[in-house]
């Protein structure tokens, strides 16, 4: 019997499993890559500039969204606190996302706006100037350390030819000029002041 020979072999066991497993997954998976909402960026999405895609590597470099989640999740509390819940079409241009797993702090999808540059230089500088109960760390060299604008371009590049993020020659050409100099913390708050604008807050 056939039967028999699938379970007698241990291998063929595996592989047959796997096969059926990923029918279901893929099935379930791949329409994702084609829908809308999933692949279209949601009204008033766009691209990072090249001063908040430097901005954004400086919040990865500082390890930001080991305390931070940007995903809001469809819940009345999270949706009071923080504004509307996030939507797939705000992560189109997104590589690598940085929805973060742990809240040490509160989320940030949408704090762009809330707050002035002022405000944020001064909570980067020492937290506990404004809040005083505040564990987040200060970042004082950010002050103090400059960008050169040397990969800036490239990076877009790879975004533009890898990713699809639909820079123009020109965004790419002016990059470095427009970085270069720039202390990082305006980089990082340039950054954040653009979080959440896909979406009307509350
Ligand atoms: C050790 C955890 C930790 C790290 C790392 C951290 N934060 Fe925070 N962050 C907090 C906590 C806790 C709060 C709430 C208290 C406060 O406002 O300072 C907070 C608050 C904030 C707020 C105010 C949010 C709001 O809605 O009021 C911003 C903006 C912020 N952090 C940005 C950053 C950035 C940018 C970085 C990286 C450079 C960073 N944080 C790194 C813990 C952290």
């Amino acid at each position: 019997m056939r039967h028999d020979k699938v379970e007698k072999n241990l291998g063929l066991m595996v592989a047959l499993i796997l096969l059926v497993v990923s029918f279901g997954g893929i099935t379930e998976i791949v329409p994702l890559f084609f829908e809308e909402d999933n692949t279209v960026p949601t009204q008033g999405v766009r691209p990072l500039t090249a001063l908040e895609l430097e901005g954004r590597d400086i919040y990865i470099r500082e390890g930001c969204h080991v305390c931070h989640t940007q995903m809001i999740r469809p819940l009345r509390a999270e949706v009071e606190r923080y504004g509307h819940y996030s939507v797939a079409g705000e992560y189109v241009y997104e590589h690598p996302f940085l929805w973060g797993s742990k809240r040490t702090g509160p989320d940030l999808h949408r704090v762009g706006g809330r707050y002035s540059d002022d405000w944020h230089r001064a909570h980067l500088w020492e937290p506990r100037d404004l809040v005083p109960e505040s564990n987040m760390p200060a970042f004082p060299w950010l002050f103090t350390q400059h960008l050169d604008g040397k990969h800036t371009a490239r990076k877009m590049t790879i975004f533009r030819d890898r990713f699809g993020v639909p820079y123009t020659d020109e965004q790419i050409a002016n990059a470095a000029d427009e970085v270069r100099g720039v202390r990082e913390v305006d980089a990082l708050v340039a950054y954040l002041q653009n979080l959440g604008f896909g979406l009307e807050r509350n």
